[in-house]
């Protein structure tokens, strides 16, 4: 039965009714549905709205639908939406008593205040998966910390870094992912019920009692916006997408680092894939479809902003428009953040071929330079005298670490025989202390710091 026949002579067209209806993926909101429909109905009760007998059949109708979804025993179908539905089914539960849940309410702000309690589950579930992520990349720091691995800018070997830095990067980049979402957590968590329609109610409604029921910080203070509302959706969405682009980041290297080419890292045989043709292949399949996904939730982003522009005030069905981007992004992230989480946990490290990566390329040509300009010379000439000693070592096929002392004071006679331990590769690493950091201390404070933040959460 629709919610809204009375006034009409004929049925809805079939094609219409497909087109129209939104049970076939609203109905992933059932659970908030009817916790915000016991709450309304309490609500009513208690107002004196209801009698406490009235509310009281409907909210025990109300559980018994929940349970039977629950069990299976009840499939969701047959009905335009997730309202329609519940209200259906309560209806054949208790009998006409039923008819009267949606007394000063509208799906309108049923649907909004649905979507807010299930977004804002979806947030808190979205920090715990980061929560587990950046857990395993600290025990990763933590484990790799004064291993020492070559650092790029431009994909170009640019100068040793530490590992434990290394994952600390991440790490950074997903406390803030958290940070995003737990503050879109707490401005979305305002609830729109009692909103009703557009305008509000002449019902004597308590809005406080159904707030504190369901959780929420705050009751909206505007009717037209509360139930037009869905710049949570965007916002989440946008949290997101961020968190997919950090995600990708750290793919890219994986695949990177773990090439031939490369060979820094492996990822173990269990979270590899394999050629149907090229027998030898272990291909990084994981990494690449977390990489190839985070387009899709790009694009769930521009399709809820393209959705909510231009939407003149207050509900319009255009609005239905958020469910399915909103679902499809969260599935994708949280399987992202999951499966993401397993390959940080298992990944293996070549420590050799890294720290001999780590040297090459005169990557600690910088120390040179800072060696020369720590003893009186100015930074400018220390880099040119450093550049032709990179032009030396190229033409005679040498590295800087390889140098002899004679052939460094060819270039300057500052230098002493001490240059030959700092342009090894350990010192350069070892020798920026600075806060954050490539030495081993400034490293393992980089890791306190990184828990020190996720105590937060
Ligand atoms: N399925 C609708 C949605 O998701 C529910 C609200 C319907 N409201 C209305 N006025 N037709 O937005």
């Amino acid at each position: 039965m629709k919610l809204w026949e009375g006034r009409f002579d004929a049925p809805t067209a079939g094609d219409a009714d497909v087109f129209n209806e939104s049970l076939s993926f609203d109905q992933k909101l059932w659970r908030a549905d009817i916790t915000a429909s016991v709450a309304h109905v309490t609500m009513l009760g208690k107002s004196g709205i209801l009698t406490e007998d009235e509310a009281n059949t409907i909210a025990e109708g109300l559980k018994s639908v929940y349970a039977d979804i629950e069990s299976g025993a009840l499939r969701m179908e047959g009905a335009e939406d997730i309202h329609s539905f519940v209200e259906n089914e309560l209806v054949a539960r208790v009998g006409q008593v039923g008819k009267k849940l949606h007394t000063a309410r509208s799906r309108n702000d049923q649907v909004a205040t649905d979507m807010r309690l299930y977004v804002r589950a979806s947030a808190d579930h979205a920090l715990e998966l980061l929560k587990g992520l950046v857990s395993a990349l600290v025990a990763r720091a933590k484990e790799t910390a004064g291993y020492v691995m070559p650092g790029f800018t431009h994909l170009r070997k640019a100068q040793p870094i530490n590992c434990a830095q290394y994952f600390n990067a991440y790490s950074e980049m997903f406390l803030r992912d958290m940070d995003r979402f737990a503050a879109l957590r707490k401005r979305m968590n305002v609830m729109p019920l009692g909103s009703a329609a557009l305008a509000g109610t002449s019902w004597p409604i308590d809005r406080e009692v159904t707030r504190s029921l369901l959780g929420f910080d705050e009751v909206s203070q505007n009717s037209l916006d509360a139930v037009s509302d869905r710049d949570f959706v965007a916002e989440y969405l946008f949290a997101a997408s961020l968190t997919m682009a950090h995600l990708s980041r750290l793919c890219e290297d994986t695949i990177l680092y773990t090439s031939d080419e490369f060979g820094y890292w492996n990822i173990p045989d269990a979270y590899s894939t394999g050629s149907s043709i090229m027998p030898q292949k272990k291909n990084p399949d994981i990494p690449e479809l977390v990489r190839g996904k985070t387009g899709r939730v790009y694009g769930h982003l521009m399709g809820i902003l393209t959705t909510i522009k231009g939407i003149p005030l207050a509900y319009n069905k255009d609005l239905q428009e958020d469910k399915e981007p909103f679902f499809d992004t969260e599935k994708t992230l949280f399987d992202c953040l999951s499966i993401y989480t397993a390959i940080v946990k298992t990944l293996t490290f070549n420590v050799n071929a890294m720290y001999d990566a780590a040297g090459g390329g005169y990557a600690t040509a910088t120390d040179v330079a800072d060696y020369l300009a720590k003893r009186g010379v100015p930074f400018r000439d220390a880099h040119a005298i450093t550049g032709r000693l990179v032009r030396y070592c190229i033409e005679k096929d040498k590295t800087l670490p390889s140098l002899t002392l004679e052939e460094f004071r060819a270039a300057s006679p500052v230098f002493e025989a001490d240059v030959l331990h700092a342009v090894t590769t350990r010192a350069s690493a070892e020798g920026r202390n600075s806060v954050g950091g490539s030495s081993t201390a400034a490293a393992k404070a980089g890791i306190a710091a990184v828990r020190k933040r996720l105590k937060k959460y």
